[in-house]
């Protein structure tokens, strides 16, 4: 844990040391994000300090260098993910940008995670090597700084390769370029910072394919990042019911993830991006007997699949929209967040300050109702 902590620290430093401006790749209008290292909960810095209070230069012994998957997911524990912000094409395009006083309040209200959607593939060359906007690569740093330094456990990704789903072949070569720089970019980082290789594969990015794809990124990774725990998903937008097509390779450091917002009529309804949905406005989840019971069996699906694997499960996204009726919401946010934390599952809520949202940015508070919920 020591070691851990004054590894983190180095990071935290060295990235400080060629990180100087805020949002230096970015600097448009709108935007969000997150991320960290987590000693016990009640043990965390100030949230303006980046410094563990644990971190001792006489203490670096024993601590391994890495966290074990199962290890890992019991502190990842509670999570919200940083949504509409640096997986939109620029940061601030889809409302708002990520600042340090996020993970404050995130950090405050006891949330454990933070994952971080990044549109990467709007941020390299279109033709090999691919290089990634330093600038690009300036402002994820800052960002993950941030929430390392306060504590929190950071899961980036690459989030809206959309050709992934419509082109794949022809851009899995730019996809694994895009790992290599990220994994060798991070290397160094503490282990509190994870890699998910992918947010939802769909379309054209068949199961047979992503396995594929799946086995040359953590090959990739593993180059640089031998021991840092990956997070995968199963294709068809990472539904609970794909986890049993993974084929994936020899490692002992992964851990599974899945998305959950069944029944997607009502966690869907208005949702301006979900054709048709206007006709399911109105749509109530009251916990019902035959609705729990549909929650119980999928989710002791996932987690039978978990104990034949030896893979521990974060449950990476999940949430209803705020044009679902109030009640409902709570319900269902509720009762998923206690299904999953049962069969333990980490998760992080779909998310922090948009159309989801559990914080209302324009107020400057949190949805009450919303995050009591979440956290009982
Ligand atoms: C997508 C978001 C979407 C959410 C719920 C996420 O994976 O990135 O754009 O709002 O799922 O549909």
């Amino acid at each position: 844990m020591r070691q851990a902590a004054l590894l983190t620290l180095a990071f935290i430093l060295a990235l400080s040391a060629c990180a100087p401006g805020a949002g230096a790749g970015a600097p448009q209008p709108g935007a969000v994000i997150s991320a960290t290292p987590t000693p016990q909960a009640g043990s965390m810095p100030p949230s303006d300090s980046p410094l563990p209070p644990s971190a001792s230069p006489s203490d670096s012994a024993s601590a391994p260098a890495f966290v074990s998957p199962a290890e890992m997911v019991a502190r990842m524990g509670r999570g919200v993910n940083l949504g509409n912000t640096l997986e939109a094409p620029r940061e601030g395009d889809w409302g708002f940008k990520i600042t340090a006083e996020h993970f404050d309040l995130i950090r405050s209200a006891g949330f454990t995670t933070v994952r971080i959607p990044i549109r990467w593939s709007a941020h390299a060359a279109e033709t090999a090597p691919y290089t990634i906007d330093p600038a690009f690569f300036t402002r994820i740093d800052q960002v993950t700084t941030w929430a390392l330094a306060r504590g929190l456990i950071v899961v980036i990704n690459i989030h809206h390769y959309e050709e992934m789903a419509t082109t794949p072949r022809r851009h899995q070569e730019r996809f694994l370029a895009l790992w290599q720089q990220i994994a060798e970019h991070y290397k160094d980082a503490p282990p509190e910072l994870l890699f998910e290789l992918m947010n939802e594969p769909n379309g054209l990015l068949s199961a047979a394919l992503w396995n594929e794809t799946a086995a040359s990124a953590i090959q990739i990774i593993r180059q640089s990042n031998p021991t840092r725990n990956l997070i995968i998903g199963g294709v068809s937008w990472n539904a609970w019911d794909q986890l049993q097509y993974l084929a994936l390779p020899q490692d002992d450091h992964l851990i599974a993830t899945f998305h959950y917002y069944n029944p997607f009529q009502f966690t869907h309804q208005g949702a301006e991006w979900a054709p048709g949905s206007d006709a399911w406005l109105g749509t109530t989840w009251d916990a019902t007997p035959t609705q729990t019971a549909e929650v119980d069996a999928h989710f002791d699906a996932v987690a039978a699949w978990s104990a034949e694997h030896n893979i521990p499960i974060f449950m990476g996204e999940f949430g209803a929209y705020s044009k679902a009726p109030q009640p409902s919401r709570v319900a269902w946010t509720s009762y998923i967040a206690r299904a999953a934390e049962q069969r333990g599952f980490a998760w992080a809520y779909w998310e922090f300050g948009a159309g989801f949202g559990i914080y209302d940015l324009a107020a400057r508070r949190w949805r009450d109702d919303l995050l009591k919920a979440l956290m009982p």
